[in-house]
């Protein structure tokens, strides 16, 4: 498939604060960036700088926010928003949130049957999404509950795409598994962006994952940085105050220098 990078969301200075949060206490503020199909793109942050809440603004849950989010230039507070989620985005979480006591194939039908999927052979295609995530026909019948993470994660992926969506979100994919499964998971959010044209965005706050995307933004904790513009504001008016002082005791020095 050809890769033709257009931009398929796009944040147009967003910011957002908590209802019960101080005034002026936002979890992050002017947030302009854009996600492009045929790219993975990685949004990083340290814990508790916001990635969850970014995606959960992303994906419609939270509306009450500052700035726009356009979907293919589409505003979306007025979008039907579970069309959006039902048919547009994927979304893959790091502890994979699939039913344990249903089988790999039996997660997928499900997720199938409540966005209305109707007119394809459902069993067909859920072998067709687990080949597609490197699992295979013995995989598809046994309980999630029996799968190891990595094979868990490969199920939560094969069911964020049964409904073909443009774009995959993930929310720290990665966060529970070891480093070699990393890898592996990682590969099929590279195939899904560069060979089938996705647009994908990771949130993680794994190095080895931004390393190796193609565009990273960084979500820094918007109240450290700003109470730190502050101090620094602080510091300046310090620093000037003394060279006032200095120069004005100089003067008054040098005069009294040269009338002696
Ligand atoms: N429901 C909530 N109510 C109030 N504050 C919240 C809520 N959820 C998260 N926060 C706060 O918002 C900030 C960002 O959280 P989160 O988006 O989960 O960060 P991350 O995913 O980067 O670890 C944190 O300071 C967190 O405590
Ligand atoms: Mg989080």
């Amino acid at each position: 498939m050809k890769k033709d990078n257009k931009v398929i969301l796009s944040l147009d200075k967003v910011g957002y604060r908590y209802e019960d949060a101080k005034k002026d206490e936002y979890v992050f503020k002017d947030i302009s960036y854009e996600f492009k199909s045929g790219k993975l793109t990685a949004v990083k942050g340290k814990s508790g700088s916001g990635k969850t809440t970014l995606l959960s603004l992303i994906s419609g849950l939270e509306k009450k926010h500052l700035g726009k989010i356009y979907f293919e230039d589409k505003d979306l507070s007025k979008i039907n928003l579970d069309k959006y989620r039902n048919s547009e985005i994927g979304i893959v979480f790091q502890s994979y949130n699939l039913l344990p006591h249903l089988t790999a194939s039996e997660n997928i039908i499900l997720s199938m049957d409540i966005n209305g999927l109707k007119k394809i052979n459902k069993k067909e295609k859920t072998l067709e999404l687990l080949k597609s995530v490197g699992l295979t026909e013995e995989h598809k019948d046994r309980r999630v509950l029996k799968l190891s993470g990595g094979e868990q994660q490969r199920v939560a992926i094969a069911r964020s795409l049964s409904y073909n969506p443009k774009m995959i979100i993930a929310d720290e994919p990665t966060g529970n598994l070891d480093q070699e499964t990393e890898q592996e998971i990682l590969n099929i959010f590279k195939r899904l962006a560069h060979e089938e044209n996705k647009c994908v965005v990771i949130v993680t706050h794994s190095k080895n994952v931004w390393e190796q995307c193609d565009e990273v933004y960084e979500l820094q904790n918007n109240k450290k940085s700003n109470s730190k513009k502050i101090d620094k504001n602080k510091e300046i008016n310090i620093w000037f105050l003394f060279l006032w002082y200095t120069i004005k005791y100089k003067r008054k020095s040098v005069k009294k220098w040269t009338n002696n």
